[in-house]
């Protein structure tokens, strides 16, 4: 077997010389493209060897100082051209060639539809030409690249154009050079045949900037609403954090083959079309909510990430958890602030708390790692930016800002630590954060929790307050946990809170940073109800002794429009655990009456905020059902969810029927993606869906009509959706005539892929098994990968059929990917990773499936990892 390398945290040492300017000549050619790589480089460790990172490439020629090294001067050894004997200073220029066409793991420089692009983070750089290929040696670039003209009009690199112009035989070049220094992960070429939009946007200190956006011809009418978005974002960042833009120039490419969501490179940003391209025939609500959380999230990033970088690779929250923290408030203030925050939420705990409960579970600092790609995580990513979030929580916004102008102080042009944020944060506020360190050294999700005693008598409510990390066991730090509290009377007037002889107002955030500790409230009246964690101010577990009354008076009363939506989450969670229970005992749920009058409740007045209802009136999905127990029930958490599901249908087909009718009415306009009719929509999808839900041939004619008649994607795909879960004519007449209407749109086209692959219909597996046959399915398309086999992965009633079919067959297409791109094989692999939650059948079947892989000898070490750590 293989030896993969682990790197370490603990070993990080500085590099041993630095690249202070690099000049790079790109020989473009599908198949055999020449670099010419030219060096200053300077020693800062005395007598060791020059050592360059290289991967995939094939090296013609090394120069010192203008002499032609011979082939004994240097050689190449586990990925490294080593060179043993080299000055103080020299200049170092290599030429090495590359095969664009072959790279299918969509790392370094490929091809995507026919144009040449790049991705260099984490490590895709040393696929292009032998370099330092770490974040914390920066240099100046300056790139020349030669194509033919008519194949590849467009040439583009970092920073700005310094030159362009023809050259004999059809070629031409274009050169450019960025001036602020930056790390190779950063850098970025494209050539292509391609057409922009432009717009300009002025900046505070009056910089006139161009932007562009650079797509394939047949896309430029698709563009504009991530230009707009582009420009809100520069808007929003200089208002908030004071953060300008800092070059004449910003581009965005947008490609359909692309591994991730998109990169920051710096000022050439390179997307997956998917955050870019959007019509509202073809795009729905939740689409343009991702492109302008991307667009945001990697313009936010030319701050905090490239002037501002990481040390090394173990740092990368201090980039992503921050920048993700940023594109979530920047939502939040275009969209409505507290449905951003429900989003979120949810997405964490139906993403990241499974993965922090599970063997790949890291700090959101890890400390080792085989394949960085593998550590591009929710938990890096989404749990890092809960961690910033409690520093605004406990600094307030300004403070918070504080820290951040100190931040940028102090260490713009570095490559820094997680550390040194956390010093900035305290020293600009002149406080002690040393225990916020505990969350960034510990993996798992804390539970909270709390019982109360109330003393009638002193009228004093006693919050017993509990905290544990069980994945780390009893030896684990405690976590500095805010706690956003309020409290409600009984009839669910908001109280205010008196700690201490101290009157706190009506809302406080308390502090609870040790194992244990008691919390008294003081001058609470009888049946008073607390309202703990609202807004979410941790990310954490709350276990609390709450009756489903008080979950229903919070539900109704809180002020607070998260810990609302949570409350009625937790009562439907809590009905849907007894219904596992009480299924699983061969007897059919009962619901609690509790519940459905808070339905009843909600559906009145559902159409005052549709946005909020949507969101409360949804589900629990299965995931986050099966997250409550210690063994996940397949088939009966599915039915229960099913059961609940159209017993609110048929219970209240009245109330969703008239829900229906008159957003319906209010709906008749043309589509415009903003919070209102985002909300509105949502909601009337949801009312479609709970309709369709009462097997009622009426309702599924209207779901097929809605679906025919819609004038945006938004409501076609809610419709669609909707007719792929019934047996039912209608369901292959949508679905055919989808497929038709829209079979020259790949992202479209997607989408089809994924609602089938993602349907609660009996035979999906078998319809997944015949997609891979289509046509239109690729392999080498990381979109249509994730469409079919990634949401195939998800679904759990599918996946986990009992007799391990599902197992086998994403196995064995698994091993497909895996030879044409390790990144995208090794995603695929998670739904494995949590084997041991499920029944002693089950954990047999997936665990032969991750053996079996294992034995592959060419498995990647991508794969490798995740399979290695989830059987140890
Ligand atoms: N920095 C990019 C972003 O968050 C993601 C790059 C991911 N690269 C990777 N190899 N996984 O915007
Ligand atoms: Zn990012």
């Amino acid at each position: 077997m293989r030896a993969p390398v682990e790197h370490r945290l603990e070993d990080y040492q500085s590099p041993a010389f630095a690249i202070d300017d690099v000049h790079l000549l790109f020989q473009l050619d599908p198949v055999a493209t020449r670099v010419t790589s030219t060096l200053a480089m300077r020693r800062q460790r005395a007598e060791e060897p020059l050592q360059l990172n290289l991967e995939n490439l094939v090296v013609e020629s090394v120069a010192l100082d203008g002499i032609e090294l011979g082939e004994s001067a240097w050689r190449i050894e586990d990925g490294r051209l080593i060179i043993e004997d080299v000055p103080e200073r020299f200049t170092l220029r290599i030429r090495n060639r590359i095969n664009p066409k072959e790279n299918t793991a969509l790392e370094g420089l490929y091809l995507s539809s026919g144009n040449f692009c790049t991705q260099c983070e984490a490590e895709g750089f040393r696929r292009i030409t032998p370099f330092l290929d770490r974040p914390d040696v920066l240099a100046t670039y300056t790139v020349r690249i030669e194509a033919d003209k008519s194949a590849y009009p467009v040439l583009l690199s970092n920073g700005n154009l310094i030159e362009q112009g023809d050259l004999p035989d059809g070629q031409h070049y274009a050169l450019w050079h960025d001036p602020w220094k930056k790390p190779c992960y950063l850098f970025a070429l494209v050539a292509g045949d391609l057409q922009f939009i432009e717009d300009h946007y002025t900046t505070a200190g009056e910089r006139d900037v161009t932007l562009r956006i650079y797509v394939e011809p047949h896309n430029i009418d698709r563009c504009e609403f991530a230009m707009q978005a582009l420009k809100r974002a520069m808007r929003w960042d200089e208002e908030r954090f004071g953060l300008s833009y800092d070059l004449d120039v910003f581009n965005i490419v947008a490609v359909d083959d692309f591994n991730m969501g998109a990169m920051e490179n710096k000022s050439l940003n390179i997307f997956n079309s998917k955050y870019i391209l959007a019509r509202p025939e073809t795009a729905t609500d939740t689409d343009y909510e991702g492109i302008e959380s991307v667009v945001a999230h990697e313009y936010f990033h030319n701050w905090t990430g490239n002037r501002v970088t990481c040390r090394d690779w173990f740092q990368l929250t201090l980039k992503e958890g921050l920048t993700v923290f940023r594109d979530q408030e920047f939502t939040a203030d275009m969209l409505l602030p507290s449905i951003k925050r429900i989003q979120d939420v949810i997405h964490l705990r139906r993403y990241q708390f499974p993965e922090d409960a599970g063997p790949m579970a890291h700090p959101i600092q890890p400390k080792s790692y085989i394949k960085m790609d593998n550590f591009y995580t929710m938990t890096v990513y989404e749990k890092g930016a809960e961690v910033v979030r409690i520093y605004q929580t406990l600094l307030g916004r300004e403070g918070f800002r504080k820290g951040m102008d100190l931040y940028f102080q102090r260490h713009d042009g570095q490559a820094v630590t997680v550390d040194d944020f956390r010093q900035a944060m305290a020293d600009a506020n002149g406080v002690d954060l040393s225990s916020m360190r505990a969350w960034y050294d510990q993996p798992g999700t804390p539970h909270v929790k709390v019982r109360r005693h109330y003393d009638a008598d002193s009228q004093r409510l006693t919050l017993d307050l509990t905290q544990s990390l069980p994945k780390v066991g009893e030896g684990f730090t405690p976590l500095p946990i805010p706690i956003r509290l309020g409290l409600l009377d009984a009839s669910g007037n908001p109280l205010p809170l008196v700690v201490g002889g101290e009157e706190l107002g009506m809302e406080y955030v308390h502090l609870f940073d040790t194992r244990h500790q008691q919390l008294v409230l003081e001058q609470v009246p009888e049946g008073a109800v607390p309202a703990l964690l609202r807004d979410f101010s941790a990310p954490v577990i709350l276990e609390t002794d709450l009756d489903d009354a008080e979950w229903a008076l919070l539900a109704a009363h809180d002020p607070d429009d998260f810990l609302r939506w949570d409350a009625l989450n937790t009562l439907a969670l809590k009905a849907l655990m007894e219904a596992v229970t009480a299924i699983e005992r061969g007897e059919a749920p009962a619901w609690p009456q509790t519940y459905l009058d808070a339905v009843g409740v909600r559906l009145q007045a559902a159409l005052e905020d549709p946005a909020w209802h949507a969101l409360a009136l949804t589900l629990p999905d299965e995931v986050t059902l099966g997250e409550q127990f210690e063994t996940i029930a397949v088939e009966a958490i599915h039915q229960a969810r099913k059961a609940l599901q159209s017993e609110l249908a048929q219970r209240f087909e009245v109330q969703w029927a008239s829900i229906y009718d008159t957003l319906s009415a209010e709906l008749d306009q043309p589509y415009t993606f903003n919070a209102e009719q985002y909300g509105k929509r949502s909601l009337r999808t949801l009312a479609l869906h709970y309709l369709v839900q009462t097997g009622k041939a009426k309702w599924i004619e209207q779901a097929l009509y809605h679906y025919q008649h819609a004038n945006n994607m938004t409501d076609r795909f809610g419709a669609l959706r909707a007719l792929t879960g019934v047996e039912h004519a209608a369901r292959k007449t949508a679905l055919d005539d989808f497929y038709y209407r829209f079979r020259n749109d790949p992202l479209v086209i997607d989408k089809w892929f994924a609602l089938q692959a993602g349907s609660d219909h009996p035979h999906t597996l078998e319809h997944v098994r015949m997609l891979t046959r289509h046509p239109d399915f690729t392999y080498t398309n990381p979109n249509r990968v994730r469409s079919l086999l990634g949401v195939f992965g998800q679904n759990r009633a599918a996946f986990h059929r009992a007799d391990g079919s599902g197992y086998v067959f994403l196995a064995d297409e698994i091993l497909k990917v895996d030879k044409l791109n390790p990144q995208i094989a090794a995603r695929l692999l998670s739904p494995f990773t949590q084997w041991r939650r499920f029944d002693t059948a089950r954990q047999a079947l997936m665990k032969a499936q991750l053996e079996r892989i294992l034995q592959v000898p060419s498995l990647s070490s991508n794969s490798y990892e995740i399979v290695e750590k989830s059987l140890t």
